[in-house]
């Protein structure tokens, strides 16, 4: 049987043929017909896109994760699966929101990728990354900008998420939701010349509390912008046409996330000797060597009279100077033994990279002498003579150390060393580590001297000195044997004072950085008049349970012999109770790299009240520490982190259930609420 062909098709033959017969008005209306029938299709795709997409689309789906394009508002979507729990949502700012349509792939069908060009605005390239840990998922988001005028900004919204981590700012806030800044270099700074940029100490690295990070490349040049309650954005710098590249994370809490991002290197504690030795800070009369000795003298004995006679005394950079300048005399001629300045404290002194285009040090370079060109300089144009970089420090104009030099590194460290041993000081301390100062000068940098390469390098290389050394910023250090010098706060009960020592206590560990040095008791900000006793109790109490205290104002001059006591009682206890404490948990840091000082959320990681919680810390997963922050304040609400553990109050031996709140708590101003976990 001939089996039929052909069925239900048009014989080519025939149709070819017919439309050849066809008159020229016939072939017209089918071609119009054809036309017709194509926009009505194109209409109906576009209106099905419209109509019948759903208005989020996943991109790209991993283990689990997966992130989804918004359509409208023109947002990537990071979502927890399996049942798609929100994480991150990023309002992509420098391409037309509606579009794409629907994002289609353009990775040459790559499952683990994702890719889009917006036509000559930007790409997305999205691609899933090998685990980091296990239980962790990360994605790398790369934007290339296709014009030399795009601007890249992703914004992270703070809509139900909390976020931790990034710079220090003046009036520090934890979470980060409540803080505000213009987009400007994520770029550590000094906070006392410039009180609205970034403080010293920061990190490119940002913590959600739905268990995210984002973390941005040490290559990117990076704005940072705090929109209050909102957002944070990330951005690029205006006509350099440079990527956006980041990396997220997703864990399953917030807890989870930050164990997860333990940095690779080995991490070094400093001498943990500071740690139960109190700072004083000399403020005596300056001007001649002789004076200041006899200042030094002078409070050693009052120190004695108060029975306070164990700790350091820091001597500030102007008073080292006066010292060195009498004390480095030409080799032959100088003393050989130390002499016992402050016996039986021991001493600190205080340097900086800088030096006044006035000092010896300076005008000698000038000359051609030892340290002609240890100084930053601007970049030559060809054919010319480099010129030294001129910067504002202490209000002096004053040339900055060239970190990048290796002879300037070791002329300047050989100093160091050489005025550490002459004065017979412990502890040497660095001033003015922060800041790039070609930014602040609005000239090009060299490449390794980008973004915080100033701060990195010279760092790295003060933790050559020894681990007896203090410096006043961080980034990318936190593994070194350093302590940190926190900045001075202002003398009252704001957020730039005593209510943002605890949020910078978390920023500071949050970030690796444990061995800080807090403020001096009731704060130190320039123009400071601390006076207030109740405000010296509470700072004191705070203080007591960090790793160093440090003292400004004596307490015999600020207030009565009350707190004088006082004060020798939270030293006591800071020794006996507090500094076990921070060796223990500074081992578990050395090998998990965890925090020291730890959130509430560190045992309640998925209850939203603990993310919120500035005013309490934990130290290792044990002890919770909740002072009194306000003025005039004899009691206060408190979290009691750990639903199933079991809270024992120091004062009063109750006992209380993790997991609830305590209303209306009291604490007189003799009182600081601690709690032991005890199950
Ligand atoms: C935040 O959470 C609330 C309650 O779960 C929800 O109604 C709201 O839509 C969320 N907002 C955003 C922006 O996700
Ligand atoms: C610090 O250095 C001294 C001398 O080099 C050493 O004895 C001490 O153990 C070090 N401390 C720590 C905590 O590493
Ligand atoms: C620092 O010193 C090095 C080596 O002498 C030199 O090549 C470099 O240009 C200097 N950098 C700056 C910024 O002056
Ligand atoms: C200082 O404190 C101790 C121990 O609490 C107490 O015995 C002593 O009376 C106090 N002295 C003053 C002057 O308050
Ligand atoms: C807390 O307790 C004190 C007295 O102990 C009382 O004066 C105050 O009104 C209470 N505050 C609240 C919010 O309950």
């Amino acid at each position: 049987m001939p089996v039929s062909r052909h069925t239900g098709q048009i014989p080519e033959s025939t149709w070819t043929l017919t439309f050849r017969e066809m008159t020229e008005p016939w072939k017209g209306a089918v071609g119009c017909l054809g036309v017709a029938v194509f926009f009505a299709m194109t209409i109906g795709i576009i209106s099905w896109q419209a109509v019948e997409q759903p208005p989020e689309e996943w991109v790209l789906r991993g283990r689990d994760a997966g992130m989804l394009w918004e359509r409208g508002r023109g947002a990537l979507l990071l979502r927890a699966l399996p049942a798609g729990r929100p994480v991150l949502a990023i309002a992509v700012g420098s391409v037309p929101a509606t579009e794409p349509p629907p994002p289609r792939d353009r990775c040459w069908h790559d499952g683990r990728q994702f890719c889009y060009s917006w036509e000559e605005d930007a790409e997305l390239r999205l691609a899933l990354e090998p685990p980091a840990a296990p239980g962790t998922e990360c994605y790398s988001v790369r934007w290339t900008p296709l014009r030399p005028d795009v601007t890249l900004k992703d914004c992270f919204s703070m809509a139900n998420v909390s976020w931790y981590g990034g710079p220090s700012i003046r009036a520090q806030r934890w979470p980060l939701n409540g803080a505000e800044s213009p987009a400007q270099p994520l770029v550590s700074g000094d906070l006392s010349a410039n009180p609205d940029g970034f403080g010293p100490l920061l990190e490119r690295f940002f913590l959600g509390s739905t268990g995210v990070t984002v973390t941005v490349a040490p290559d990117v040049s990076l704005l940072l912008s705090l929109e209050s309650h909102q957002q944070f954005c990330l951005e690029t710098p205006a006509g350099r046409a440079e990527p956006l590249h980041y990396q997220l994370c997703v864990s399953t809490d917030v807890a989870a996330a930050r164990r997860h991002t333990a940095s690779a290197p080995a991490r070094t504690p400093p001498d943990t000797a500071l740690l139960g030795s109190p700072i004083w800070r000399y403020h005596g009369p300056e001007g001649s060597a002789a004076k200041i000795k006899r200042g030094l003298r002078s409070l050693v004995r009052r120190l004695k009279r108060h029975r306070l006679q164990e700790g350091v005394v820091a001597l500030g950079e102007h008073g080292t100077a006066v010292l060195a300048a009498a004390d480095l005399v030409p080799s032959g001629r100088r003393k050989r033994q130390a002499p016992a300045l402050v016996e039986p404290l021991e001493l600190s002194i205080t340097l900086s990279p800088y030096a006044g285009i006035a000092s010896p040090l300076f005008q000698r370079s000038l000359r051609g002498g030892e340290a002609a060109g240890y100084w930053l300089s601007r970049q030559p144009r060809p054919g010319a003579s480099s010129i030294p970089l001129l910067t504002t420090w202490k209000g002096q104009l004053c040339a900055r150390l060239n970190v990048t030099s290796e002879a300037a590194l070791g002329w300047y460290l050989a100093r160091a060393q050489q005025l550490r041993q002459a004065l017979g000081a412990t502890y040497v301390a660095f001033e003015g580590v922060e800041g790039n100062s070609f930014l602040e000068q609005d000239v090009p940098a060299p490449a390794e001297l980008e973004g915080d390469g100033y701060t990195e390098a010279l760092a790295a290389a003060l933790a050559t000195l020894g681990n007896g050394t203090i410096v006043s910023a961080g980034s990318r250090s936190s593994h070194l044997p350093l302590f940190v010098q926190m900045r001075p706060l202002r003398s009252d009960w704001s957020h730039a004072g005593l209510k943002g020592l605890i949020p910078s206590v978390l920023h500071y560990s949050l970030l690796g950085y444990n061995f800080f040095i807090p403020d001096a008791v009731g704060g130190s900000e320039a123009g400071a008049t601390p006076g207030d006793p109740e405000l010296f109790v509470r700072w004191l109490q705070i203080v007591t349970f960090l790793p160093v205290m440090a003292f400004g104002t004596p307490p015999w001059l600020c207030c009565d012999t009350w707190v004088l006591n006082l004060t020798r009682q939270c030293i006591q206890r800071h020794r006996d109770f507090v500094v076990p404490l921070l060796l223990k948990y500074s081992e578990e840091w050395q090998s998990l790299g965890y925090p020291i000082f730890r959130p509430a959320w560190w045992l309640s990681p998925t209850d939203p009240a603990a993310f919120t919680i500035e005013d309490e810390f934990l130290i290792g997963d044990e002890v919770l520490v909740a002072p009194i922050t306000e003025k005039g304040q004899t009691w206060r609400d408190i979290y009691l982190p750990g639903e199933g553990h079991l809270w024992l109050d120091t004062n009063t031996a109750r006992v209380f259930d993790g997991g609830t709140t305590l209303r209306n708590y009291s604490a007189s101003l003799a009182e600081v609420p601690v709690f032991v976990k005890t199950s």
